[in-house]
Formats: structure tokens, sequence, C-alpha cells
């Protein structure tokens, strides 16, 4: 393959979107849509992307900022060829040329790669990619001749009523050689129903001059959805669902309720595991092979073990190891470990500690700063008192320890190993190994109370 560069068109209003933000920034699957064309385009090998921003060009600017990312500014919106032509710097003759929109967020590598063989095997000057589609009122249709070679491209606002009913339409998707294109932009002109000038228009002006264009009819039409509205976002995050939660179930995951499941681009699941309803998986997760995810489960940035079992709970930025269960109703904050084994029950909240092999936090617990050791058991109630209003302090709480129920151990504090903490005591001092530590004020009877008051 050639090396290629690839222009991404992001200046637009979005008007449609009826947004403050810019619609480029809007997000589907966590990620703004012009990050899935750019990682598209970064799978099928592009050297260099260009970004040419116009509306609100700061914010996207500053929202896509990467090292091997440059940016064009298209000062006035004059037309996807003009767009086009503020970034000739970009632009290399002897280098193709992708170019794709950032509101086309469902684009694929395969898709991408699909156009470039298209593109060489018929040693093409520009190939595009045309879909059929049951409306294609508002796209370029697509005119061919009687051999059905392709002719040009109408725009919708420019076409007859015979151009109008055509549905072959354009995606917009071009890929160029860049010498063909630099040739083609010095002719453009914008003598056509809105002013504009357009970059379909760069395919007849070749044609007519020679060079070898042709358009590759995609059997998915799906990769190349366009979203101009609020409405078209969720259809694009639907689409996009479908196809991530299709290719874990080809790996082997099973799904209650593939509708309800939503699991980002770049998750990770290992075979036999099943996802209840209503299970988010975000960000760079991991989950193992035999786990049993939710319902009512969100784990971002998590990696999970072989065989854990984790339901109607929220976890964030941290590992779990092999057969560890968690919920109903946990919350496991950033930075914990929590080793294999370890059992997370109801109502418990654990944040920024380490909780090793077997141990176990069964119900109603707050474990933060902590590093707790193996065997543990912490009864009901137990609070790591973590805080001291101005300093987060540490708890250590070494192997096989048992903590009663109620309890407070004041940080920073260190119980050693073997020892017991009498439920309902408040530790502010260092328990030895194998004693009984008991730090609460003496049960008394009063005879006669009673009757007295
Ligand atoms: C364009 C094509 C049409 C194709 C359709 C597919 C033209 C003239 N028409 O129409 O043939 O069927 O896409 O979706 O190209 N943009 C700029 N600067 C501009 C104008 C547009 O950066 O001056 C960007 C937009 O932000 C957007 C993309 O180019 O990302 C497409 O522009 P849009 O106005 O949506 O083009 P369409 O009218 O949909
Ligand atoms: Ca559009």
């Amino acid at each position: 393959m050639k090396p290629f560069k690839t222009i991404i068109l992001a200046a637009g209003e979005g008007s449609r979107m009826k947004s403050k933000k810019p619609k480029v920034l809007h997000k589907i699957f966590n990620q703004p849509m012009i990050h899935h064309v750019i990682a598209a385009a970064k799978q099928c090998g592009c050297e260099k992307i260009c970004v040419v921003v116009g509306h609100q060009a700061e914010q996207v600017k500053e929202a896509i900022l990467q090292n091997d990312i440059t940016f064009a500014l298209q000062k006035q919106q004059l037309g996807t060829g003009h767009a086009v032509m503020q970034a000739m710097d970009f632009l290399e003759e002897d280098k193709n040329l992708l170019i794709l929109y950032g509101d086309t967020p469902l684009i694929t590598a395969e898709s991408l790669n699909e156009l470039i063989s298209f593109h060489e095997s018929q040693n093409n000057d520009v190939s595009i990619v045309s879909a059929i589609v049951e409306d294609p009122t508002g796209y370029g249709h697509i005119i061919r001749d009687g051999q059905g070679n392709f002719v040009k491209n109408v725009e919708h606002k420019d076409a007859s009523q015979a151009e109008k009913a055509i549905k072959e339409i354009n995606t917009g998707i071009y890929y160029f050689k860049g010498s063909a294109l630099k040739k083609a932009l010095a002719q453009l002109t914008n003598d056509n129903a809105q002013g504009e000038y357009y970059l379909p228009d760069t395919l007849s002006i070749l044609l007519q001059s020679g060079y070898r264009v042709n358009a590759l009819v995609t059997n998915d039409p799906s990769a190349y959805f366009g979203v101009n509205s609020p409405v078209q976002l969720a259809q694009a995050t639907a689409i996009l669902q479908k196809r991530i939660n299709q290719r874990h179930m080809e790996n082997g995951v099973i799904m209650l309720s593939p509708e309800t499941t939503w699991i980002d681009p770049s998750v990770k699941i290992g075979a036999d595991t099943i996802l209840y309803p209503n299970t988010i998986l975000e960000g760079n997760t991991t989950i193992g092979e035999d786990c049993s995810i939710g319902p009512n489960a969100r784990l971002t940035d998590m990696t999970v073990g072989n065989a854990v079992q984790l339901q109607s709970s929220t976890a964030i930025g941290s590992v779990i190891g092999n057969g560890v269960t968690v919920g109903p109703f946990a919350y496991i904050r950033p930075d914990c470990h929590i080793a294999d084994n370890v059992k997370i029950g109801d109502f418990v909240e654990v944040k920024n500690s380490i909780v090793g092999k077997g141990s176990k936090i069964p119900h109603l617990t707050y474990i933060g700063d902590t590093d707790a050791g193996e065997k543990i058991n912490f009864g009901c109630g137990t609070i790591t008192v973590n805080y001291d209003g101005s300093k987060k302090h540490r708890t250590v709480v070494e192997d096989n320890v048992f903590v009663g129920c109620n309890a407070n151990l004041v940080a920073p504090v260190t119980i050693h190993k073997g020892s017991y903490i009498a439920a309902g005591s408040t530790i502010t001092k260092d328990v030895p190994e194998n004693v009984l530590a008991v730090a609460r004020a003496r049960q008394q009877t009063i005879d006669g109370w009673v009757k007295k008051h």
C-alpha cells in the first residue's frame, strides 16, 4: 500500500444538533465522534492526519490535541471543496490522500481498506464510496452512463427531478492521488445552487481531463452513517452498540439483553462470561473468562480476573482478582487492588486500598486508604477513619485479623496479625499480634432506674 495521509473535515456548524457544543465533540461510547474517525484512519495505516476546523475551532482543537495531528483553519465555511483547499500545505503530490468527515463516527478500518484496495486495483486517480439508500434526499446523487461508468455527482439541491430519484448516493469518503486532487482543486468553482465549492465536483473535473475516477458501492452503508442531530446521534450509538456486542458474542460472551448492554469499543471480555441486563463496561476495561457481571453494573477502567461475580455495583479504575464476588450495591473506587477470592458484599465502599486473598468485607463497610492482608474478616459496619479534616491517613490490617461489627479504625493505625477487634470499638492505637482489643465503654446496669423515671 502506498503511504497516505488523511484530511478530516470538521469545520461545519452542525446547527441541527441545537447544541452549544461543537458537533464533532458529541460523544458516542464516551468518545467524541471525531475520535472514532481518527481511530479508524490510524488503524488502517494512515501516516498523518490534518483536521480542518472552523466553527468553534479552538474547542475542537483542544479536544483532539495529539502529537501526530495537525490542524487547518477554515475561517468561513464555503463548502467541502473549500475546506480541503485550506489544507493545501498538508497535501503532498506524490502521496495519496483520504478524506473523511468528523461527523461519520461509524467508519471502520475495514471499510477504508476496502476503498484503498479498490483504488489501487483499478489504478484510479480518485475513488469514492457510494451507497444505495432508500431515501437519497439531501445527499449527492451518483450519475452513471449506460455502461455503468461513473459520470458525476450531483448535489440534491442542484439535481433534476429524475436525478433526485437516483438512490446511489455519495457517502462523502474519497481517496485521491495527491497530484490529482491538487489539480482539481485549482479548477473548482462555486457556480451551483448553494454557492459553495463542492468537493465532489473534483470528480467530474478530473474525469473530463482524462483521469481515472470510480465509485465503489459499499455493501455496508451503516459505516458511512452521518450524524447531524441528536436523533441521529442515538441511532449511530445504537448501530455501534450492535456491532460491538455482536463481536463479543461471536467470541463466546453471553448477553441476556444485548439492547441494554453497553460496551465501549476498547473493552475486552473473555469467553463464557455472562453479562446480565443493564451492564455498562467503559474505557480500558478488561474482563476475564467465566465471570457473571450485572444486572445493573457499571465498570469503568477496570481489570477483572476470571470467575468474578459482580452484581448491581459500580467499580472504577481498579484491579480485581479471580473468584471475587462483588455486590449487590458495592462501590469500588479508583486504585483498589482486590486479590483472589475476596468477598465484597452489599453496601461496601472500597477506595485506594489493597485487600489480600480470601478476605471478606460482607456488608455496610467503608475501607479507604487501607492495606489489608489475607483472610481478614471485616464485620458489618467497619469504618476505616482515614480523614482527619485535612489529611488522609492509611490503615494497615494484617493477615487473619477479625474486626468485630461496627468498629472504627482511626488512621494512621496498624492492626497486627491474628488479632481480634471487639465489636463497637474505636481503635486509635496500634494493636499487637494475637490479642483482643476492646475500646468501648463498659456496659453498666442501673437497678431501679426504670421505676424512678
Ligand atoms: C456532503 C456531500 C454530498 C454527500 C454528503 C454525505 C458536498 C458538497 N456534498 O453533503 O455529496 O452525499 O456529504 O454525507 O460535499 N464541512 C466543512 N467546511 C465546509 C462545509 C462542510 O468542514 O465549508 C464539513 C462539515 O463539518 C462536515 C462535512 O464537511 O463534516 C460534510 O459537510 P455537510 O455540509 O454536512 O455536507 P452535506 O451537505 O451533507
Ligand atoms: Ca452531512
